[in-house]
């Protein structure tokens, strides 16, 4: 172990990123072509018609720095949210929001909130800045808000929420959201992390932009990354009131996203076909899937975003064991063992083929 850095430094645990196929390929002697990637939610459509196209009109400009500020970006989220553009922060994806969040609101020794089984950047964040993460028991795999609220110490600076929750896909309604934030003590700022919020269906969908009108602590956090198809380019964006705004802003890298990302967003978030598109799509696979978990009398969690959550065995060897299975057979999905759920794996949902090959190497890997 190295003498460098603080010792809250040393002790962070790497984000586990879903395997490159590339990688698959060399250490499994696949064909690159064959192999089928589950494994981190995003879009199987891949990247918009429009965003390709304003990419390539904004490629021409890149011997110079993109828009520091992102003034068109803001612009049009401004427009779509129904905010000032002063209240929206830039992200290079939304995993950056996260970050720039804990660096804002939380020095070393206070502490951070978050549920178990809740995104894994939320722990890292805190860890990152030195801070004690809290992690609060869940409730049937998703957020238990009132344990939550018992959680909040002294010295809480922030919290996260993630809704819909990934890796384990629960929701949480807008009723019981509006009442928590409502029981929130004012020296902790919530992040109401969104990243898949673009994959509910119209009656489970809510205003949250709106409510940072009223709560002074809230920042919601959304990402271009799932439904809109740009994982790769890496643009998020966070919506909080100004004096929130202005702190992120203050420790944001000034050219945090770059220039094609700009565009491509912008050219993204008014394609509403694309949008429709992959939600419907979404729907449709995730039943495809869970009627083959039902056929073969899999437990799995509801799940409100584009990946399932998935019970394949009773040992704690089973995630790791039927992973590997999987990957032999040349399907990526996510092992969550260091979510603490290592008889789980995630799936995110694919083209319909894609599924019904992840079914068919699901059946030979369970034997
Ligand atoms: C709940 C949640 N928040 C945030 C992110 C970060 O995504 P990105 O940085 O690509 O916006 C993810 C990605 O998996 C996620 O699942």
């Amino acid at each position: 172990m190295s003498q460098f850095g603080p010792e809250y430094i040393r002790a962070i645990a790497p984000y586990q990123a879903g395997k490159p196929i590339s990688e698959v390929a060399r250490e499994f002697g696949l064909d690159e072509a064959k192999i089928v990637k589950l494994a981190s939610n995003e879009n199987p459509f891949g990247v918009p018609e429009s965003a390709k196209q304003a990419m390539a009109a904004a490629a021409a400009e890149l011997g110079r720095y993109p828009d520091a500020n992102g003034f068109e970006l803001k612009a049009a989220l401004a427009k779509r949210y129904d905010v000032p553009a002063d209240w929206i922060t830039l992200g290079n994806g939304s995993n950056d929001i996260l970050e720039i969040a804990a660096h804002a609101f939380v020095k070393a020794g206070e502490s951070v909130v978050y549920s178990q089984y809740s995104f894994a950047i939320y722990a890292l964040a805190a860890q990152g800045v030195g801070a004690r993460g809290i992690a609060a028991p869940a409730r049937n795999y998703g957020h238990d808000l009132d344990a939550m609220l018992a959680a909040i110490e002294a010295d809480t600076r922030l919290l996260f929420i993630a809704n819909p929750n990934n890796p384990t896909g629960t929701f949480i309604p807008a009723a019981e959201i509006e009442a928590f934030l409502d029981k929130v003590p004012a020296h902790v700022a919530v992040v109401l992390d969104e990243a898949y919020n673009e994959y509910l269906e119209a009656k489970d969908q809510f205003e949250s932009t709106a409510w940072v009108r009223k709560y002074p602590n809230l920042i919601v956090s959304r990402t271009f990354s799932k439904a809109y198809g740009l994982a790769g380019l890496r643009v998020g964006f966070a919506i909080a009131q100004p004096a929130v705004t202005d702190l992120m802003n203050r420790i944001r890298q000034p050219f945090n996203v770059n220039s094609l990302a700009q565009a491509a967003a912008i050219a993204a978030l008014n394609d509403k076909a694309f949008l429709e598109k992959g939600a419907e799509n979404n729907r449709a696979g995730y039943r495809q899937v869970v009627a083959a978990f039902q056929e073969l009398g899999l437990e799995y969690v509801p799940s409100y975003g584009n990946f399932v959550l998935l019970k394949v065995g009773s040992d704690d060897g089973a995630g790791a064991r039927v992973n590997l299975a999987l990957l032999k057979q040349g399907v990526i999905v996510r092992p969550v063992g260091a979510y603490g759920l290592p008889q789980w794996l995630r799936i995110s949902i694919g083209l319909p083929e894609e599924n019904a090959a992840f079914v068919e190497a699901l059946k030979k890997a369970l034997g």
